[in-house]
C-alpha cells in the first residue's frame, strides 16, 4: 500500500519508536493521528507534523472506539495502524524477602502491551473491514513486540509474556483478517536508542551497543520507522514477526 494520502494511527506515537514512525509516515504523505497518554509530548509531535493528537489509554475500550471515530472524521478511514504503546518496568517473580510479587505487577504490563494492542487492532479492523479496497488490500496493522518475546531476561517475565502474546496472535489474526484484505505484521526490536535508553550514561549505552553483533551499536528509532514503511509498502508481508536487532540474542541478565 502506498503511504501517501492514507490515514494512519500510531499508538505510543508521542515518543521513541512510535514518534519516529509518526515522523516517517507524515513525511511520506500520510495523515497521522497519535494515540498516547502523554498529552504534552503528543500535542507537540502532532503540531510538528501537522497531524492530530488524541489522548487515549490503549486499554480503554470506549476511549479507543471514540478516538478511532474521531480520527476518521478528521482524516478519513484509517488504513494503517502501528501499535507502539508499551511499558516494561522489570520485576523478578520472587522479591528480596522471598515472597511472590503481587499478581497486579504482572497483569498491569500484560494489560497495556498485549491487551492494549489487541484492543486497538480489533477496533481498527472493525471500522475498516467493510471499507473500499485500495488496490488489492484494505489496510495493514503493525504491532511492536520485542526480542524479549524470544530471549527474555531475568526480570522480564511479564514483559516477555506480553510480547510473546503479540507474536503469538500475529498469525491467527492475519489469517482471520485475510478475507478483509487487512494484513497483520509484528516487529520485534532489539536495543533501540529511545528516550528511556538515552537516560543511561553514555558508557552504559556503549556497553549495550557493543553486545550487538552487527552493527555494534543501539538501533536508531528511524531504523524501526524504516521497517514500518517497508511493511506498509510490501503487500506480500503478512502474518509474520520480523526481528530487527542486529543479530543480538539477549543473555539471561
Ligand atoms: N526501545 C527499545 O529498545 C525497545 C526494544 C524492544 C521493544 N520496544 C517496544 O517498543 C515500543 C515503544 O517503546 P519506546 O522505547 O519507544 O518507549 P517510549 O516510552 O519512548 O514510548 C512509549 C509510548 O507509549 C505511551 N503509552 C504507554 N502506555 C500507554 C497506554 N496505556 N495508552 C497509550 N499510550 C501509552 C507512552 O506515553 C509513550 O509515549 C514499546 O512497546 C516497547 O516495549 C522498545
Amino acid at each position: 500500500m502506498k503511504i501517501e494520502g492514507q490515514a494512519a494511527i500510531v499508538t505510543g506515537g508521542a515518543s521513541g519508536l512510535g514518534g519516529a514512525t509518526v515522523d516517517l509516515l507524515a513525511k511520506a504523505g500520510a495523515k497521522v493521528t497519535i494515540f498516547d497518554l502523554n498529552a504534552e509530548l503528543g500535542e507537540a509531535k502532532a503540531k510538528e507534523i501537522g497531524g492530530k493528537f488524541i489522548k487515549v489509554n490503549v486499554t480503554d475500550e470506549s476511549e479507543v472506539e471514540a478516538a478511532i471515530a474521531e480520527a476518521e472524521g478528521l482524516h478519513g478511514k484509517a488504513r494503517i495502524l502501528v501499535n507502539c504503546a508499551g511499558i516494561g518496568p522489570p520485576k523478578k517473580v520472587i522479591d528480596r524477602e522471598g515472597n511472590a510479587i503481587p499478581l497486579g505487577d504482572f497483569t498491569s504490563i500484560v494489560n497495556v502491551n498485549l491487551f492494549g494492542t489487541f484492543n486497538v487492532l480489533s477496533k481498527f479492523a472493525a471500522a475498516l473491514h467493510t471499507a473500499d479496497l485500495v488496490g488489492e488490500e484494505r489496510g495493514v496493522v503493525i504491532n511492536t513486540a520485542s526480542v524479549a518475546a524470544f530471549d527474555g531476561q531475568i526480570g522480564q517475565a511479564a514483559y516477555a509474556a506480553s510480547k510473546g502474546g503479540i507474536v503469538g496472535m500475529t498469525l491467527p489474526v492475519a489469517r482471520e483478517f485475510a478475507r478483509y484484505g487487512i494484513r497483520v505484521m509484528t516487529i520485534a526490536p532489539g536495543l533501540f536508542l529511545t528516550p528511556l535508553m538515552a537516560t543511561l550514561p553514555q558508557e552504559a549505552q556503549d556497553s549495550l551497543g557493543r553486545q550487538v553483533p552487527f552493527p555494534p551499536r543501539l538501533g536508531d528509532p528511524s531504523e524501526f520507522a524504516h521497517m514500518v514503511g517497508s511493511i506498509v509498502e510490501n503487500t506480500m508481508l503478512n502474518g509474520e514477526t520480523i526481528r530487527l536487532d542486529g543479530a543480538i540474542r539477549m543473555a539471561p541478565k
